[in-house]
């Protein structure tokens, strides 16, 4: 029998709404589900095992072959890039990448430099490069609202999801840069050696998907 297939799976948003889509697909998940502090987990009765990783790990793995296959949100793969198919828009873990800034504050206005605070600065580069305007840019590693709080930035770009966090800290969303969703990603060279087995796999996967308008 061929070696498993390996799927790597992005811890924490994204793990749930994942696990459920395998298990539609007739994955038994129980393994998963159990995982307790394990990383590698066996699908049951079918010759794969899932593998848990941070988002950009799950890139890193994919793209160096060592996973087949991963699925991680569009925000990652935007702000990584790297080498792989990006197969199948899972339409889950859906939010938005947004500029936001101090409640009532002028972000366009005046003529100094902006300073822009984000997780993402690749993306945030693009952003405000395809604008032709000169910012910026903070890297920041977590809860990057505080950045305008603290007055170390005037505005941030960030992921919004509910936009509670922005509201519960007195900011709000001047622009929206693009919406995210979780994808299917898929290693170049397993597309090629284990065609049928994931042609398969990402058949199963469209045929499950939660199609909402
Ligand atoms: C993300 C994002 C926002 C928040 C948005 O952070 O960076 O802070 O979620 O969600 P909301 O619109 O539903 O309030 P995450 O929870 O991933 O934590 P982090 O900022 O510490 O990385």
């Amino acid at each position: 029998m061929n070696k498993p297939l390996r799927i790597a799976l992005t811890k924490g948003r994204l793990e749930k709404d994942t696990v459920g889509l395998l298990e539609k697909i007739g994955f038994d998940c129980t393994a998963v589900r159990e995982k307790g502090r394990k990383l590698i987990l066996p699908v049951e009765d079918a010759n794969a095992e899932v593998v848990l990783a941070k988002a950009n790990d799950v890139i890193t793995y994919v793209e160096h072959g060592v996973c087949d296959m991963g699925v991680v949100g569009k925000d990652t793969i935007m702000e990584m890039q790297g080498k792989f198919f990006e197969m199948v828009d899972l339409g889950f873990g859906k939010c938005k990448f947004a500029l936001a800034v101090k409640k009532g504050s002028d972000f366009y206005g005046g003529y100094g430099v902006k300073t822009v605070a984000t997780k993402y600065p690749n993306i945030t580069r693009k952003f405000f490069e395809d604008k032709g305007m000169d910012v910026e840019i903070i890297k920041i590693e977590g809860s990057v609202e505080l950045a305008p709080l603290l007055e170390l930035a005037d505005g941030i770009v960030d992921i919004v999801e509910t936009g509670t966090t922005l509201k519960e800290n007195g900011l709000e969303v001047i622009e929206d840069v693009c919406p995210i969703s979780a994808r299917l990603i898929v290693n170049m060279v397993s597309l090629k050696l284990r065609q049928k087995e994931i042609e398969d796999f990402v058949e199963l996967i469209e045929k499950n998907l939660e199609r909402k308008a």
